[in-house]
Formats: C-alpha cells, structure tokens, sequence
C-alpha cells in the first residue's frame, strides 16, 4: 500500500474500531504526524490512564504498552512490533533486583518507568525523566533509596538532590554511545549553539550541556530559547517535533562514538513502522498482557507517581 493509503486506511480503522494512537517522540516522523497524542513516557501514561477509547494503540516500546495496560487494565493495549524493546528495562531482570532490594530491606525502592512490569512490582513508586527531580526530593534527605535502573540519570539525579541514592548498575545503549570528541568538535563548528541533553546521557556529555532534560523538557527548552542552534544529545526521532515547532531554528543530532551516521536513533523505537501500525490495528495483535498479580502490584507506584508528579 502506498504511503497516503496507508494513513487514510489506519484513519479509518481507528474511527471504526473508536481507537486511540499515542506516540512516543523517538518514533519515525510519519508515526508522530498520525498519532493522536505525542509525547514522552509520561504523558504517554497520563494519557493511557484517562483514554474512553476501546483499544489504545502505542507506538513506542514494549515497557510503555506495558505501564498503558498496567493503568488501562480493561482496555486492548497493542504495539506495532513485540520486539520492540528497551535496552535499559532489560539490563534490569526482575529476580536480580529483587535480590538487590532484599539485600537492603530498609531503602524505598524508586524506579525509572523504563522497566519492566515486574520490576515495577518490586518498586515503591515509579519516576520518570520529567519528574525524577521533583519525586526524589520530596523524600526526606538522609531517605535510604534505592533507584533504577540508570546509572546516568541516578548519578545526575543525586548530584542535583543532594541525595546519595544506590544505583542499580545498568544503562541505555543510545544514550550511553554519545561521543564526547564529536560533541567537542561539533560546539568549535557551531560555537553560538547550546547543547541540550538527556539525563541518560553519560557524565562527560552532561557536563559540557547548557541544559539537561527528559525529552519533553528539552522540546520545551529548545522552543522557549532565543538560541538559534541546537547540539542535541538524545535520540534523535525529537527532531522531527523541535524542527516541527522552531522551523527557524536549527537542530544537529549529536552523533554517537563508533558510527559514521550523523544521529543517534534507538533501534527499538525505529522497529515500529507505519505498516506495522496498520497491520497492528487491522488484527489487533500484537497486544500487550499482563500476569493479573503482578499488575496490581506494579500498578501501585505508577498511580504514586501519576498523584506526585
Ligand atoms: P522520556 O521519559 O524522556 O520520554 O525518555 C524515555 C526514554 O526511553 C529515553 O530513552
Ligand atoms: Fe530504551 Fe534507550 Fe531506546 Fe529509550 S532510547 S527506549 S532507554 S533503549
């Protein structure tokens, strides 16, 4: 089917089956133009918690269909493509934390949506990158915490805190590959422009950046500022939505370590595809399940966040 087939046909399907799309922003351009609400992973769960549709179709990956059905039980939740996964939720399996939250019986558990449902069930409340500040420093200072799984955004949390949170040892494979010799050389070229980057990101990238912030946060900043030019350190589908609102200003995708490509994009996220999205709709598979017990545990510290945030 050719491309305005495709989006005519995925239109109707979603009026016909009283369907709603939510995109993450690290998906593909024609992805984000046809979804009904863009967003990162938190507005993705404020939306998927309060959608009448019947069946909620979520382009992103597979941790973020998991926390829509979590919080959506009753609803059919699908992903355009199973596989689609998250580096960082698998460098977190569900009996190697526990085992780490059981060797430290008295620390709350905080961690980072980029889980998996089980993991989720292990955790006292849930952040995400838009509000891990705010959630981490409403506990008392000398609070006994454990967070996971990012090392990055555990290590920039802390030091913006003032806590000394224990982190669990585990990392995100975009964000981690920015090349800090690339960036170096990219500012000397671009000397006007301000870099902006994910709390994913490793130390050595942080520290060079005029702004740190989740994906949303970094869209907001880019489109407030009176810069003209942005180096920007995350995945680099956010483009499409900064260059969408700031069609004057101009935004270069921090290249990665060992690659020749200009930008950095989350092989995961790009697995999603506008066919898959209309296969997906047209089938209603893949969808997204959910062990009931593990469910209601996990549920408990989304809803914790979705009340402090
Ligand atoms: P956000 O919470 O900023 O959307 O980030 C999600 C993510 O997967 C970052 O890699
Ligand atoms: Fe996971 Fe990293 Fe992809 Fe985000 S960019 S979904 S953290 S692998």
């Amino acid at each position: 089917m050719e491309t305005t087939q495709l989006i005519n046909a995925i239109n109707q399907l979603k009026k016909e089956k009283n369907a709603v799309i939510m995109a993450h922003y690290y998906q593909t351009g024609d992805i984000q133009d046809i979804a009904d609400h863009v967003g990162d992973s938190l507005a993705l769960a404020q939306w998927a918690a309060k959608t009448d549709a019947d069946i909620i179709v979520l382009c992103g990956v597979h941790f973020m269909g998991e926390t829509a059905k979590i919080l959506s039980p009753a609803k059919k939740v699908l992903v355009p493509d199973i596989n689609a996964g998250c580096s960082l939720a698998d460098s977190c399996p569900a009996d190697a934390f526990e085992a780490f939250t059981k060797a430290h019986p008295d620390h709350t558990v905080i961690s980072y949506v980029n889980t998996t449902a089980a993991v989720k069930a292990l955790t006292d409340v849930v952040v995400t990158s838009t509000n891990a500040k705010k959630i981490v420093g409403m506990f008392p200072k000398d609070a006994k915490i454990i967070f996971g799984p990012d090392r990055n955004l555990g290590n920039y949390i802390n030091s913006v805190t003032g806590r000394s949170m224990l982190l669990w040892d585990g990392a995100c494979h975009v964000h981690e590959q920015f090349s800090v010799e690339k960036l170096v050389k990219l500012k000397a070229e671009h000397p006007g422009a301000e870099i902006i980057a994910h709390p994913e990101c490793k130390k050595t990238v942080l520290v060079m950046a005029d702004f740190i912030g989740s994906t949303q946060a970094l869209l907001n900043y880019a489109t407030a500022s009176e810069k003209k030019s942005f180096l920007v350190a995350t995945e680099s589908g956010i483009l499409h939505e900064m260059q969408k609102q700031n069609p004057d200003k101009e935004f270069i995708p921090v290249p990665p370590n060992d690659s020749t490509c200009a930008c950095n994009e989350c092989n995961f996220m790009r697995l999603n595809t506008l066919e898959k999205l209309y296969n997906c709709l047209l089938n209603e598979t893949p969808e997204i399940l959910i062990d009931e017990e593990i469910r209601v545990k996990a549920v408990k510290p989304i809803l914790r966040m979705l009340e402090m945030s």
